[in-house]
């Protein structure tokens, strides 16, 4: 094994002569314009997030986690830019993963493969868990109630064991919510000592999801437009009709928890953004990806922004930010102000929005593989292409398996924050990978014409890095008490020195990206797009960081003991 092998490229005429050549007969089919496609990019961002996992971010942050909500989105927008840039040079449906190849080496695009993967299947976990929870609500409006051992999953009833068995020796307040997951624990049936408790909604709805992307690009395309017709009306509706029940007092204490308190939602926040890069993965299924990939996916965040924004501003100006620590809390928030009725379409609109999430990214995972097996990363029967259906037969089964049964038992917290913290990797890789494109190898073209726009940030990073300073200055001088007092550095070191680690890495990080943006005049879009996604990686803590390496590692241990030697550029002078 020579170094120089993990860094073997791909040309992107290579690779799009490969797809054409190999695999003619087996081609994917041709039918997303760029209507259905900012429909798909829309289908994967509103769901979970905004439906479910906010409430929460909304409850530690206060109305200043609208200001959270713009940040990200103006972090997704420089990824959203840069992917729309690889996704006009490569109309190939590998996303990321294929952008990778090409401009760092097979290593990287195998670990941004595998980040992917991590992202989509782990992603889904959150939102199946989410569909089952209001899919629950909607029943039980309807009078009809499911046996909570068959519908909840394993580990949020463990959690709520613990906490009940600690909160009870404390003999203090134990809320409804952890008093009834306590009695699913005592009730649920028992194999020797372990209750036996599934999440089966969570298992069936991707189960049916699956069934659907199995049997086709046309079928998923036509219910995803209508799902996503549906779930924009409603959100619209929770605007204007929340807008009469606006109470400016409600905004005020604008950040109750301070800036820890917002930044507390980031993982929730992010994940509700998360989503627009997987119509990437269609590429080859787009009558002109080159033209219109890029186009819809900034459409479909731009339109998704401005929702998120303005949904945000009026629900914590609707209800006290304090009743917004609910799963539900889009319909708890409608009930709170004696919207009963709507709160049961809201229910309901929750599992149409959580099915079109599921359903994109149960799309994106199979046609990654699809590549990675194309390139022999993977075994051959991940590019199997079902002769009738056409679509990637086998990967879209074993996704079902992945995502599906560890639904069953794990519970949408922990696949938040791992999915998230995936993603912004790998979007900060795709802006890195442009600066790559843009300056390194000028032989990497493309044939598409969408680039993101060239400003030289050797002045304009540092102006805007002082601009930013003196506005968080004259907003909260505080902020700067904070950061440059010793106090707070000795609080955090007795807190937990392991939590420190994720900034001192930042700041290191931040001061060479200055410094190589500064000498070497690089593009300053892709350059605030690594450093605000580093940022953002950066706030969600040193716990997640080593999961995350964790799930890296064992990635990293399959790509040397099986894909490095499977490689189709292995033992061939065929890559540069
Ligand atoms: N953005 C998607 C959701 O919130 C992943 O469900």
């Amino acid at each position: 094994m020579k170094l120089h092998s993990f860094f073997r490229k791909k040309s992107i005429d290579q690779i799009v002569r490969e797809s054409q050549s190999e695999h003619a007969e087996s081609s994917l089919r041709r039918v997303l314009g760029v209507k259905d496609l900012t429909a798909l990019g829309i289908a994967a961002i509103i769901g979970a997030g905004i439906f479910s996992s906010v409430g929460r971010a909304c409850f530690d942050g206060g109305p200043a986690v609208s200001l959270l909500f713009v940040f990200t989105a103006i972090t997704c927008m420089f990824s959203a830019l840069c992917y729309a840039e690889f996704a006009s040079r490569i109309p190939i449906s590998g996303s990321a993963y294929t952008y990778a190849y090409i401009s760092f080496g097979e290593l990287i695009a195998w670990i941004i493969g595998w980040d992917l993967i991590m992202e989509y299947s782990i992603g889904n976990i959150t939102v199946a868990a989410a569909w089952s929870g209001n899919f629950k609500s909607f029943l039980e409006g309807l009078g009809i109630h499911l046996p909570g051992f068959l519908s909840t999953s394993y580990m949020e009833v463990y959690k709520a064991h613990i906490k009940y068995m600690e909160l009870a020796a404390q003999h203090v307040f134990i809320s409804d919510n952890i008093n009834a997951l306590e009695q699913i624990w005592i009730k649920a049936p028992r194999l020797a000592t372990y209750p036996i408790i599934l999440n089966l909604p969570a298992f069936l709805s991707v189960l049916g999801v699956t069934m659907l992307v199995y049997v086709g690009i046309k079928e998923s395309k036509r219910y995803t437009n209508i799902m996503v017709i549906f779930k924009v009306l409603v959100i619209l509706t929770v605007i204007v009709v929340g807008l009469f029940y606006v109470q400016p007092v409600h905004w005020s204490p604008f950040a109750p928890n301070g800036f820890g308190g917002v930044m507390k939602g980031v993982s929730a926040v992010f994940f509700a953004y998360v989503g627009f890069d997987a119509i990437s993965t269609t590429a080859e299924e787009c009558r002109n990806p080159q033209r219109d990939l890029p186009r819809a996916m900034i459409y479909s965040l731009i339109i998704c922004t401005v929702l998120y924004v303005a949904i945000a501003l009026v629900l914590t100006g609707m209800v006290s930010y304090t009743q917004l620590d609910q799963s539900d809390f889009l319909a708890h928030s409608f009930s709170q102000i004696g919207l009963n009725w709507f709160s049961g379409i809201l229910a309901l609109s929750a599992v149409v929005a959580t099915t079109g999430v599921m359903l994109v990214f149960q799309l994106g995972q199979p046609r990654i593989w699809l590549s990675m097996s194309r390139d022999g990363l993977l075994p051959k029967r991940f590019s199997t292409i079902h002769p009738r259906f056409k679509t990637p037969s086998f990967a879209t089964w074993i996704a079902f398996l992945l995502v599906g049964l560890p639904s069953l038992v794990i519970d949408a917290e922990l696949a938040t924050d791992m999915s998230s913290i995936g993603t912004l990797f790998a979007f900060f890789l795709v802006c890195a990978g442009v600066l790559i494109v843009q300056n390194k190898n000028q032989t990497i073209v493309g044939q598409g014409k969408f680039r993101v726009p060239y400003i030289n940030g050797r002045y304009a990073l540092p102006l805007i890095l002082v601009a930013g300073g003196l506005i968080i200055f004259l907003y909260d001088s505080q902020f700067y008490q904070l950061v440059f007092s010793l106090e707070t550095y000795s609080k955090i070191y007795s807190e937990s020195i392991w939590q420190v680690i994720p900034y001192i890495v930042f700041v290191f990080a931040s001061l060479c990206i200055i410094y190589f943006t500064v000498r070497k005049r690089l593009s300053l879009i892709p350059v605030l797009g690594v450093w605000s996604c580093f940022y953002l990686i950066t706030e969600m803590g040193f716990y997640n960081w080593v999961r995350f390496l964790v799930w890296l590692v064992i990635g990293l241990i399959i790509y040397f003991i099986y894909s490095f030697r499977k490689s189709k550029l292995n033992n061939t002078d065929n890559y540069k």
